[in-house]
């Protein structure tokens, strides 16, 4: 972490858990422990149907409701899906894009990835888009060109003004619901891959101002070294943040 550039952001992802009523529960038991984080910024990214029990949960708190995917249209004939718009208008403010669970199971393009990041910036949203490789692209040695290339993918027609709206999250495939983490060292570097392509595109100023997180069996034991490592701004966090204790203890190694 390094906060006297950038803001240190732990991000819930909920993925597809909880009713509306069981996130109501959850974001009780969970806001004592957390609302009172003074140094990060803590966001719980939930389904769609419970953005507004979380929203109402979470009322008076510094803690933010975020959104798991949007679509890159405003409007249209597109059933089933939400437009940033309609995210922006519930007060939304972050959602996460591109994660591989989308990537995978959903077919998600980085060319959708990337116009799915200029919807959400068009709709004033902050965005975390996730970037990661899997384990046969490590084992072939090209993480750092899958990730260069995600990442500017993502990026393509974004303005260096929309830095500030930009979140990166590095998600080595591998380490996902698996209970296998990179370690700090390895993280870092990937985070650093990441900073050092944000500053080819938007230069330095931007790419020191940007957070970058990881994710990927984040947990409480694990939180603070990765949390320790220079380019490590913050964590999205899966199975970890469905349970308040666990929760809790990750966003109070960031909060250190
Ligand atoms: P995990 O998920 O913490 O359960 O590995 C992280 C994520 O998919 O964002």
């Amino acid at each position: 972490m390094n906060r006297r550039y950038r803001k240190t952001i732990i991000a819930g992802n909920w993925k597809m858990n909880k009713t509306p009523k069981e996130a109501r529960a959850l974001v009780d038991a969970m806001r004592p422990l957390i609302a009172k984080a003074k140094w990060c910024t803590t966001v719980l990214c939930v389904p769609f149907v419970d953005i507004s029990s979380a929203m109402k949960a979470t009322r008076a708190t510094k803690i933010a409701i975020g959104a798991q995917n949007v679509h890159w249209e405003n409007s249209g004939a597109y059933t089933g899906e939400v437009s940033a718009q309609m995210l922006a208008d519930l007060g939304i403010k972050y959602v996460i894009i591109g994660h591989s669970e989308r990537r995978q199971y959903f077919g998600e393009t980085d060319e959708i990835v990337n116009k799915k990041v200029l919807a959400a910036l068009e709709a004033g949203l902050k965005v975390i888009i996730c970037v990661g490789e899997t384990l046969e692209e490590r084992e072939r040695g090209v993480t750092t060109e899958r990730i260069r290339y995600q990442v500017k993918s993502a990026l393509n027609g974004a303005s260096v003004e929309n830095i500030r709206h930009i979140i990166i999250a590095y998600e080595p495939i591998w380490a996902i619901g698996t209970g296998k983490t990179a370690t700090p060292e390895q993280a870092n570097a990937v985070c650093t891959v990441i900073r050092d392509t944000v500053r080819e595109i938007f230069g330095a100023r931007a790419a020191r101002s940007t957070t970058i997180q990881y994710g990927g069996s984040m947990n409480a034991e694990n939180a603070a070294a990765l949390l320790a490592q220079p380019n490590i701004d913050g964590g999205l966090i899966g199975g970890a943040s469905l349970k308040p204790e666990s929760f809790k203890a990750i966003v109070d190694a960031a909060n250190q």
